[in-house]
């Protein structure tokens, strides 16, 4: 029995640092602290799509669509992550959620995917990331390039070829840019 759950942590531990391995940015959940002032700041209303790019354990985006389905609104979540391990984790959370209707658990490279169709049916869009300083501009690229009007909050990390909007001190530093 032992050596069956020892097989299964080792097992574990390969998958998630294989997963990880081969991305640029770890894994570090946002602040538990910081979570209500950026929720505020993301101004959740219907036909809202929240993309987080690269979403961790999903601990921002379970904790909007917490609030979300509290004021009983319609928006999206999207969580997108490479690491396998952490993609299973937020899809078990996700179906206990109650706003689980309109959670999206995604596995991918972030660099891959289709943005334009994935915002396409919303009026408004917000795109999280924490990301590393070296790619937070890459990453700010990629929602600069659907050229469609979208919210954009870095945290710890400012992007550099937008003009910031806002910036919230907490835990961490959160930086809002508009693209329009
Ligand atoms: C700093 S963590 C942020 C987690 C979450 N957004 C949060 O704030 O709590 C960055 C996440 O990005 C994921 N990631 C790294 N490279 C990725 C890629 N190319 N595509 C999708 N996810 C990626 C990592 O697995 C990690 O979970």
């Amino acid at each position: 029995m032992e050596l069956i759950i020892l097989f299964g942590f080792i097992v574990g531990v390969v998958l998630f640092i294989f997963s990880s391995a081969f991305s640029a940015i770890p894994f570090y959940p946002t602040h538990r602290r910081d979570l209500a002032q950026i929720i505020r700041k993301m101004k959740l209303k219907n036909d809202h799509i929240i993309v987080d790019l690269g979403a961790g354990s999903g601990t921002v985006i379970f904790a909007a669509a917490d609030e979300a389905h509290k004021k009983g609104l319609n928006t999206e979540f999207v969580a997108i992550d490479i690491n396998f391990l952490l993609v299973v984790y937020m899809y078990i959370k996700a179906q206990f959620h109650p706003h689980k209707a309109h959670i999206h658990i995604m596995q991918g490279d972030l660099f891959k995917m289709d943005y334009e169709k994935m915002i396409q049916p919303f009026k408004h869009a917000t795109f999280y990331m924490y990301a590393v300083p070296w790619l937070a501009n890459a990453l700010a690229q990629l929602v600069v390039d659907i050229n469609k009007p979208a919210q954009i909050l870095s945290y710890y990390y400012p992007v550099s070829i937008l003009k910031q909007k806002d910036k919230l001190s907490g835990e961490h530093e959160v930086f809002e840019y508009e693209v329009k």
